[in-house]
């Protein structure tokens, strides 16, 4: 395989055509997902009538392939994402795609686009985006007769402009997930209903949306596209605790990094936006896998701003700690527990 020649260092985080995705189809007819194949196609036809496109009945998945020290071609826990999609498909009434087909199609689809597999030491990743829609018409408010999964790649570089430079937020006067609503689920209908506070917020100089409770608007939730985690002053790792925010895969793993590799304490408990303002925290951070770790600096509520100790010049010393480690067991430079990565080749 030959590299694509692209300037690896300096992607954005957007979409560009790779070789091959994978696509597999579900009918109602015959109850069952068929074998699926890759292909080099990547236009969909559907009815004008489909599930998705009348009643945005789709989720999707986000995880990255990308080059270890040592050569490799792996991902990370991709069983926990098939896992994640199984759950999503079922609280949208869709047929789940099984957690090992989900695998083994992640991994063919990365070995047919290893080519645009970022070389190690870019800071660019092969971005995989599973998703799964209802393509079937409906009219009647109901779930799709029939589905397609498919899995495309994209060569992406950080999220936020700067990558690990800390960023500027805001606490949002919009509501993200409902209580028992789908906030816990990766469902494309979650992301559009936040399009329209975070082209408000990026107008206002702001680079993401921090949410609260929908219910009470007191404890901190997430943002648009990762979870928050906090340093205390005691330097414990405070990660919020909600029925209705997404169980990121990013988040559990840097609790455990925290917990057996850093020795640091770890509370995962509702946490409220009064201790925010009352500058409990001396460091502030989201996670996800677009966003790895991405320091917050500062964060504003109504014209307030409450800056964390660690400011706006360079993350913190826990958020490093935890970022450095991550990136270390993902690249292969520090022992990873036990089904964490994931060879292709
Ligand atoms: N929260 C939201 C709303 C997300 O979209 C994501 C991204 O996937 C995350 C959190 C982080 O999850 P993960 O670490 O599994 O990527
Ligand atoms: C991811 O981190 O994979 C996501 O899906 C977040 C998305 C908003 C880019």
């Amino acid at each position: 395989m030959e590299k694509k020649n692209l300037d690896w260092a300096n992607l954005g985080f957007a979409y560009q055509k790779t070789d091959k995705r994978f696509v597999a189809n579900y009918t109602k007819a015959s109850g069952k997902w068929d074998d699926g194949a890759l292909t080099d196609d990547d236009k969909i036809v559907m009815s004008e009538c489909a599930g998705v496109l009348q009643y945005s009945q789709s989720v999707f998945e986000g995880l990255k392939a990308y080059t270890t020290k040592d050569g490799h071609i792996v991902c990370f826990r991709p069983d926990l994402n098939a896992q994640r999609m199984y759950d999503s498909a079922k609280r949208l009434e869709m047929p789940p795609f099984p957690v090992d087909r989900f695998v083994q199609a992640v991994k063919d689809v990365v070995k047919a686009d290893d080519a645009w597999v970022p070389p190690y030491g870019t800071g660019a990743t092969l971005y995989i985006r599973p998703y799964m829609f209802g393509i079937s018409p409906v009219i009647g408010v109901k779930p799709a007769d029939d589905y397609q999964f498919r899995i495309l790649t994209t060569p992406v570089g950080p999220y936020f402009k700067g990558g690990a430079k800390p960023i500027y937020v805001r606490v949002s006067d919009y509501d993200r997930a409902a209580p028992h609503g789908t906030g816990n689920i990766k469902a494309g209908l979650n992301y559009a209903m936040s399009l329209h506070a975070i082209v408000k917020a990026h107008q206002e100089g702001f680079a993401e949306n921090i949410y609260l409770d929908a219910a009470t608007r007191t404890k901190v939730e997430e943002t648009g596209g990762a979870n928050i985690l906090f340093v205390d002053r005691d330097g414990k790792l405070v990660v919020p605790k909600s029925d209705s925010i997404l169980p990121s895969i990013t988040r559990r793993s840097l609790v455990y990094v925290a917990e057996h590799y850093l020795g640091l304490t770890v509370d995962e408990r509702p946490v409220y936006w009064k201790e925010v303002l009352d500058n409990d925290f001396v460091e502030c951070g989201l996670c996800g896998t677009a966003a790895v770790i991405s320091p917050i600096g500062k964060i504003n509520d109504h014209g307030k701003d409450i800056e964390f100790e660690s400011g706006m010049e360079k993350m913190g010393p826990v958020m490093t700690k935890l970022r450095e480690t991550l990136l270390g067991i993902q690249e292969g430079e520090i022992e990873a527990p036990e089904g964490w990565i994931c060879h292709i080749e």
